[in-house]
């Protein structure tokens, strides 16, 4: 089978996240990086394309990179969407709309309802609509899922994630226009911290213990009070198989890096895994004692062997996470134009779904944090 042709919109230099989907979508030789509209500046954007080597390829907006890739009959056969929040919606719609297969980054939207069209446009195009929950893509947090899955630790009685970092701890900086803009509800709408990082660790444990969230109740505070939405979240919820989720996210956890931890109990064992120590998973079997599973050992699970990369004791980390999110996509691409099916353990990329749901819960999350934490239904209208 031919290499698949990559696009990319918004990850210009000095992005935060353009080199790692870079990386990612590079690593197997499955995908040519060929075309991008990479900047908000066209002129940046048409230099910093033709750097990367996308010659006549190199687009000045969106707009041009629609037009020019539909135009073409080797055009792009996935698209990565890594622009500001505000502007996803519009371009995976405009993308779909015009029979791409759209990555894009998270929050896959800025409403629900815009959430509801993109999910109905994936199904009606038959596209592939995904969602950078690129976490998920860590072999031992698939491992994990597996593990859950086969009944390694039994009904899962609770769920505790945490995304907590401390980089906008420092209120002298508050109202510096590079950190303010966060906590704006003009440019990134009813959530600041839940949106931007606590639906990660609620999409992880979603993804984990097989379960989506239906109802929660929000604690969420603005710790420096200059902000107008929340800097901290603690979000209790529950899951459609009967599992008790715990959720802590905060920007202002001084002495906390990255933050996203997943701990999982269930009637058997425990399980503990985090972002910043991606290679080791912990195991503690009732009556048992802790065990550390490493990531490269062999026959850990489909899903864990199929992503893991380099052999065990050599450390990999969040560029090969997303690369395995990528690995996934061109896998569900193969399969969509060949019409053969597809590994199942390659089937695990999130999808359009998981954004709505996502955007479902930032909404009940910001009306219950301003209902005194009052408990509400969690599930997007159209899942009910
Ligand atoms: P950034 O501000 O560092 O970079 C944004 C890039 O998009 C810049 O190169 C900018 O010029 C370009 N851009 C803006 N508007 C554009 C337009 N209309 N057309 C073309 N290019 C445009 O932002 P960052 O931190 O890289 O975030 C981008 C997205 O990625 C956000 O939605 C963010 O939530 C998400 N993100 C996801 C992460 C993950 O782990 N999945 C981690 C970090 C960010």
């Amino acid at each position: 089978m031919q290499k698949l042709n990559w696009g990319m919109i918004g990850g210009g230099e000095g992005s935060q996240i353009g080199p790692a989907h870079r990386l990612g979508a590079g690593l197997d030789g499955a995908f040519d990086f060929v075309a991008g509209a990479l900047d908000h500046r066209p002129e940046a954007g048409i230099t910093y394309g033709q750097r990367m080597g996308l010659a006549d390829r190199a687009y000045g907006s969106w707009q041009d990179m629609l037009a020019g890739e539909t135009a073409r009959p080797d055009r792009v056969d996935l698209v990565t969407v890594a622009t500001p929040n505000a502007t996803h919606f519009e371009i995976t719609k405009a993308f779909l709309e015009n029979g791409f297969n759209v990555l894009c980054e998270k929050p896959m939207t800025m409403t629900v309802e815009e959430g509801e069209e993109i999910v109905k446009l994936a199904r009606s195009t038959g596209k592939i609509c995904a969602v950078n929950y690129g976490y998920t893509g860590y072999s031992l947090v698939r491992h994990m899922r597996a593990m859950v899955a086969r009944g390694d630790i039994g009904k899962v009685r609770l769920v505790k994630a945490e995304f907590a970092h401390g980089h906008h701890a420092d209120a002298a900086d508050a109202d510096n226009p590079r950190v303010r803009w966060r906590y704006d509800p003009a440019q990134v709408g009813v959530s600041a911290q839940f949106a931007d990082c606590g639906i990660h660790a609620m999409h992880m444990a979603s993804f984990v213990c097989g379960q989506e969230v239906t109802r929660l109740s929000a604690d969420t505070v603005s710790c420096i009070d200059v902000r107008v939405l929340e800097d901290d979240a603690m979000v209790n919820f529950r899951m459609d198989g009967g599992t008790v989720g715990r959720l802590w996210t905060s920007s202002i956890a001084l002495g906390r890096q990255h933050g996203l931890t997943l701990q999982v109990f269930g009637e058997t064992g425990g399980l503990r895994w985090a972002q910043e120590q991606p290679n080791q998973l912990y195991h503690m079997p009732l009556n048992g004692r802790l065990q550390v599973i490493e990531r490269g050992e062999g026959n850990l699970s489909p899903e864990a062997d199929r992503t893991s990369r380099v052999t065990v004791g050599h450390a990999e980390g969040m560029p090969l996470a997303f690369a395995n999110i990528y690995s996934d996509l061109a896998e569900a691409i193969r399969a969509q134009k060949e019409g053969s099916p597809m590994d199942p353990a390659a089937n695990l990329y999130p999808r359009a779904e998981d954004g709505l749901r996502s955007m479902a819960a930032v909404y009940a999350v910001a009306a219950s944090g301003q209902q005194d934490g009052a408990w509400l239904d969690a599930r997007p209208p159209m899942f009910r």
